[in-house]
């Protein structure tokens, strides 16, 4: 599995997304303004990769603040957050990392260290604290794939492997390892379990084809590109046992925002009668968001639409709507699996059994 992000010692290295699937190219980001551009040119990008991207990006903008300057140094740190809380809007988990680095840093300022240790302590504990959700990022995803593997595995047949569809990435590529939507397919293909997965082919960006499609064929698993407009045409041939997306934001109601296309989806799956799956850790649920009508919803240049596939699509001076999102509502989702297990309706209350439990 290629690794999305990784620690130098001096900069965290990005495999570059916007490459693939033609080039696989790392980058080296050593600054918190190479951090907000990464993030916002989608060089790292899903959910939870972005979160511990941005943990990263905190520490690289303090980390060469002097060390006895305590007060200056606050102040540069909530700048740093403030700045990269800039970089996208839907994905809670890139406002739940930088919180929990602000939190760490908290505790050091006002715990009993020699004051002129302060600094350079709260820097290295922001940067252990980075470390420690890339490798937490690991287990969250491991424990989401056995969960949502119980789901899938009563869908096997002797006619063939477990036909799932998916739109956009929520594979390896969006986390650290694993994923989540695509962990489930990991975890069973370890136990022996056969999958097959359509891809979504993801427009405006291609997030289906250039990297789901392409990280499923570095795993071994069988899967076949389509095009976002043929989801209903699979569906109706009877070739989809299961519907499995990721997600940037739940809200507390259960409505669930992805990747724009996946409303789309989940309303095809609910005419053809397809369980409609959601992969979440639950640090992209956000309970005090009471429904998805509050969920912010990314804008992006009218130009992915435009010429995105390398040439003008459209006429000069076109009119386009890019939002990068939709909100799936809570009653089109079948369930949530998240790494501390499956909530289902109603899930006000499951949600919030799922964010309290600790196991
Ligand atoms: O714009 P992207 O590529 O960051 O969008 C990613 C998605 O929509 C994913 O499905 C979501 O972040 C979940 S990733 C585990």
């Amino acid at each position: 599995m290629l690794q999305t992000i990784t620690w130098t010692g001096q900069a965290a290295r990005l495999l570059d997304q916007t490459k693939l699937p033609t080039e696989t190219i790392y980058v080296d980001i050593t600054s918190e303004t190479q951090m907000w551009d990464a993030i916002k040119r989608l060089v790292v990008r899903g959910a939870p990769a972005i979160g511990v991207a941005a943990a990263f990006g905190v520490y690289l903008g303090v980390r060469d603040w002097p060390d006895d300057d305590q007060i200056g140094f606050g102040k540069r740190l909530e700048e740093v957050c403030r700045y990269l809380a800039t970089s996208r809007p839907t994905a809670v988990n890139l406002f739940w990392a930088i919180e929990r680095i602000q939190r760490v840093a908290s505790t050091i300022r006002s715990a009993e260290i020699e004051p002129a240790q302060v600094v350079r302590t709260t820097k290295q504990r922001i940067l252990d604290e980075a470390l420690a959700m890339l490798e937490e990022d690991n287990r969250i995803c491991r424990s989401i794939g056995e969960h949502g593997v119980k789901l899938l595995a009563p869908l096997a047949s002797s006619q063939g492997p477990i036909n799932l569809l998916t739109h956009c990435n929520a594979g390896g590529l969006a986390t650290v390892r694993y994923g989540t939507a695509l962990a489930p397919v990991y975890v069973g293909a370890e136990q022996g379990l056969k999958f097959h997965v359509f891809a979504d082919e993801t427009r405006p960006l291609l997030q289906g084809s250039r990297i789901t499609a392409f990280e499923l064929q570095q795993n071994g698993i069988p899967v076949t590109v389509i095009c976002d407009n043929m989801a209903a045409t699979v569906m109706s041939e009877g070739k989809v046992a299961a519907v499995i997306v990721g997600t940037d934001r739940v809200a507390a109601n259960g409505d669930v925002a992805n990747k724009i296309g996946t409303l789309g989806v989940a309303i095809l799956a609910r005419h053809y009668n397809i369980p409609f799956y959601v992969a979440a850790p639950t640090s992209s649920i956000d309970l005090s968001l009471p429904t998805g009508k509050q969920i912010p919803i990314e804008q992006r240049d009218a130009r992915e639409v435009t010429e995105g596939m390398g040439r003008t699509t459209a006429p000069p001076a076109a009119q386009v709507y890019n939002p990068a999102f939709d909100v799936t509502p809570a009653n089109l989702v079948t369930a949530i699996i998240t790494e501390h297990g499956v909530a289902v309706a109603p899930y006000e209350a499951s949600l919030k059994d799922m964010c309290q439990r600790k196991d």
